[in-house]
């Protein structure tokens, strides 16, 4: 049986510790959750919540109720550690009045040597540490913590762990579900700490991947987001003749009123074959089942600051696939990543990525400054200045918004097809959602329509996002 693991000793010790606690308190023990970082963790996280409901815990959006504290950490850059360090120090204070709380850190942080160390010496609050590869041991970790007392650092040292099917998963949403296709990375480019966090690359199998999107679109799912770190290589070294193009292809069988997303692609993977199933399956307008949409990371438009990344294409090939793409997908909206500042970049470098962010006019994108990862054999190369680095961010931040206003004033008096996904945070009166394209949608409308489809006439646009009127449920 699939959940096996879920009745063994250790489940069932936690369990009845679980009932104990819930007889003395007259309530489940309550679990916190904070994840820090991408759709990867959040899909983590949300097995994790799974695997502590079915532990006996009650989920509690407060720190201070919980029994159990949960980080679920971040290691891209600096800035999403020194984040993760600050919110892990404020649970100081919740332990000194609560000696039985648990407080647990995992994820790409925990998994690092040199953090783990740190957490050791100087957050004596933390009772225990684990990686990325291994959520299913949650019940081994916790049965061992409460029988001893005793602190745990758990460092991930398998680099393919096996992929565990039929964990239990608490989604955060009704209506949008990730579903994660591959775990780790192969690539090394040479900045991202990534595959030394979250170990080899490894497919899910085809069988468990359709099963769980079959259920997803029979429970009335709206948005299904297929992760991995890069998708394009799904199905490598798993099978011979099956990839992501395929698996698409058997996804877009499956029944149901959904879109499909998915994220994220390497450009030296990302085939003319991929693109040809998505202009097959995102034709019709009014149903669009693969969003035509796509997120491709550039990193650098310089052919110098590429290689020494270890990206393996150039921008040749990049402005090639992007053209295809459009020839194929005429409407397709892009997005992408960009790093500024890495190191040895130099004002010719930083003016590549400027002519190529002309030249393919994404629609939206994220650019990031370059941040030292320890381990990385960028981390041994030679430095820029910050100063230099935060004045091309400034430069490039112009550049990417000014464009992302255009493409967002073309909108004006288009209808667009939104998935409401909830309350605007800014105008309570307010609903926001986000269309095809991934474009954020502010419009006025009646609560009931969140998690459904909903067409809206854009009728303002600025940088950030669009707002409209509602014309009826699409
Ligand atoms: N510094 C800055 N940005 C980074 N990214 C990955 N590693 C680093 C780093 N060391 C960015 C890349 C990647 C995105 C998720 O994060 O652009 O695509
Ligand atoms: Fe990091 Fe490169 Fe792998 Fe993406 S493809 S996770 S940037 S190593």
């Amino acid at each position: 049986m699939a959940n096996d693991f879920l009745h063994d000793p250790d489940s069932e010790y936690v369990r009845a510790r679980n009932r104990s606690y819930m007889e003395v308190n007259g309530r489940r023990p309550g679990v916190f959750l904070r994840t820090f970082g991408c759709q990867q963790n959040e899909a983590d996280s949300e097995k994790l919540a799974g695997i502590a409901l079915s532990l006996g815990y009650e989920y509690t959006d407060s720190p201070e109720e919980a029994a159990l504290i949960i980080y679920n950490t971040c290691a891209v850059r600096e800035h999403a550690e020194l984040k993760a360090l600050s919110r892990t120090g404020e649970i100081k204070h919740i332990k000194a009045k609560k000696p039985d709380l648990i407080v647990c850190l995992c994820g790409c942080m925990a998994a690092q040597e040199h953090r783990l160390n740190d957490i050791k010496n100087r957050y004596p609050y933390v009772d225990f540490l684990f990686g990325t590869g291994t959520p299913e041991k949650l019940p081994n970790y916790l049965a061992e913590q409460m029988r001893s007392g005793r602190r745990a650092f758990y460092p991930d040292t398998e680099e393919k762990p096996e992929i565990k099917e039929g964990l239990p998963v608490r989604r955060e949403s009704s209506f949008k579900a990730w579903v994660s296709i591959m775990y780790g990375c192969n690539n090394f480019c040479t900045y991202c700490v990534v595959p030394l966090v979250r170990g080899r690359e490894r497919s899910r199998r085809r069988e468990e991947i359709l099963a769980e999107i079959r259920e997803l679109a029979a429970e009335g799912c709206r948005e299904i987001t297929l992760l991995g770190q890069n998708v394009n290589s799904y199905g490598r070294g798993l099978y011979d003749d099956y990839g992501f193009a395929e698996l698409l292809e058997d996804i877009c069988r499956i029944e149901g009123n959904y879109w499909i997303r998915f994220m994220t692609s390497h450009p030296k993977d990302a085939s003319r074959r991929l693109i040809d199933v998505i202009a097959a399956h995102s034709r019709d307008d009014s149903r669009p089942r693969i969003v035509r949409q796509f997120h491709l990371p550039l990193q650098s438009g310089s052919d110098r600051v590429l290689k020494l990344m270890n990206r393996r294409y150039d921008t040749e090939a990049y402005l090639s696939l992007i053209g295809y793409m459009r020839e194929k997908i005429p409407d397709i909206a892009l997005s992408t990543d960009i790093i500024v500042g890495f190191p040895t970049e130099t004002e010719e470098d930083f003016a590549g990525t400027l002519a190529v962010l002309e030249k393919v006019r994404c629609d939206a994108f994220f650019s990031f400054i370059y941040s030292i990862r320890k381990g990385t054999p960028a981390a041994d190369m030679e430095q820029i200045p910050e100063s230099v680095k935060a004045e091309r961010f400034g430069r490039l931040l112009a550049v990417q918004n000014r464009i992302s206003l255009e493409k967002n004033l073309a909108y004006l008096g288009r209808t667009e097809r939104v998935l409401v996904e909830g309350i605007s945070k800014n105008d309570p009166a307010m609903l926001t959602g986000r269309n095809e394209k991934n474009r954020l949608v502010h419009f006025a409308g009646d609560h009931s329509l969140i998690g459904s489809f909903a067409d809206v006439e854009i009728t303002e646009a600025d940088t950030y996002s669009l707002t409209g009127r509602l014309i009826g449920r699409a």
